[in-house]
């Protein structure tokens, strides 16, 4: 009988998190799927990760935030690849007065963390319901249980991401898809966050995992089916914050701070 082999795909997966998930799966001899954005040398990732830990892994490189490639994406995949677990990991944010935003700014926020998500998830779910085990991660935010002024769409798209995965994983009871969410903190993937997280105070930094911690947590629960997962014990307590804290007095604290914040820096940064 014909042995099929199953690959995880992984979006985003070129640095950061993206590429923290990747080595942790791998270690878990996972082959892989890592699509990344052209000229990231994500073919450098594939080969050091294929002879490192002995697994099967190909690069695809393509810009999400096009509908057409999010669909020719989708179409080689289930052309050429088995997969039984699908990681939507890319995503980009930032803080910003919402007025003084480009339209493009907005614009590739919402294609990349909205659309291209649900666009892949619901092209490949027919080759995930076709294995006996399958799963989807959803990467979304802390941010996600906002509001934040001063950020607004990144936050705004991030809940989208939470309702999204709850809905599809309620729907997907009792088949062979676990759905679950992550909800990461701060961690210091990319330049903006790090030069935020160097000014933060000694107890905001308590909450900082780094992307691999991350990883291998968000791993470790998403093969338990545990449905949400917010890594690191310090992040469960700002979960719970935001969640109890009325969101007229968050508002309030949120508004002061990140002003503040952006006043002093002029790139974007994650929450
Ligand atoms: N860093 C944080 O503090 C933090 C906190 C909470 C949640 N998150 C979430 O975690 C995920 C990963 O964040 P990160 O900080 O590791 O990322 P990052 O270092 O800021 O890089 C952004 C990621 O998105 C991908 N990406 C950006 N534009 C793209 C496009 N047009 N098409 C395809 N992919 C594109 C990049 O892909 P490639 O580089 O691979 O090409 C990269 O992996 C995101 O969903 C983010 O919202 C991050």
């Amino acid at each position: 009988m014909k042995t099929i082999t199953h690959y995880v795909l992984i979006t985003g997966a070129s640095r950061g998190l993206g590429k923290a998930l990747a080595v942790e799966c791998a270690k878990r001899s996972m082959n892989l799927i890592l699509v990344s954005l052209p000229g990231e040398n994500i073919d450098y990732t594939v080969e050091y990760l294929k002879i490192r830990y002995s697994i099967d892994a190909v690069g695809y490189e393509t810009d999400l935030t096009i509908e057409k490639n999010v669909i020719d994406l989708i179409g080689w995949v289930n052309q050429n690849y088995t997969i039984d677990m699908l990681i939507n990991n890319a995503g980009i944010g930032g803080s910003k007065e919402f007025n003084s935003a480009s339209k493009g700014y907005i614009d590739n926020i919402l294609l990349l963390n909205i659309r291209a998500l649900v666009l892949l998830t619901h092209g490949l779910l027919s080759n995930l319901k076709r294995q006996k085990n399958a799963y989807i991660l959803n990467i979304a935010s802390l941010a996600s249980f906002g509001p934040f002024p001063f950020k607004t769409v990144y936050p705004a798209s991030k809940a989208f991401v939470y309702s999204f995965s709850r809905g599809l994983s309620a729907e997907l009871k009792g088949s062979n898809v676990c759905v679950s969410v992550a909800h990461p903190g701060g961690m210091a993937t990319n330049k903006d966050v790090s030069r935020r997280i160097e000014k933060y105070s000694g107890l905001v930094k308590s909450t900082i995992l780094s992307p691999e911690k991350t990883a291998e947590i968000c791993i470790r629960q998403l093969l338990k089916k545990d449905e949400l997962i917010i890594p690191g014990f310090m992040n469960k307590l700002s979960y719970i914050a935001l969640k109890t804290c009325p969101v007229w007095i968050r508002l309030q604290i949120f508004r002061k701070s990140l002003q503040k914040e952006l006043s002093l820096q002029n790139q974007p940064a994650y929450a």
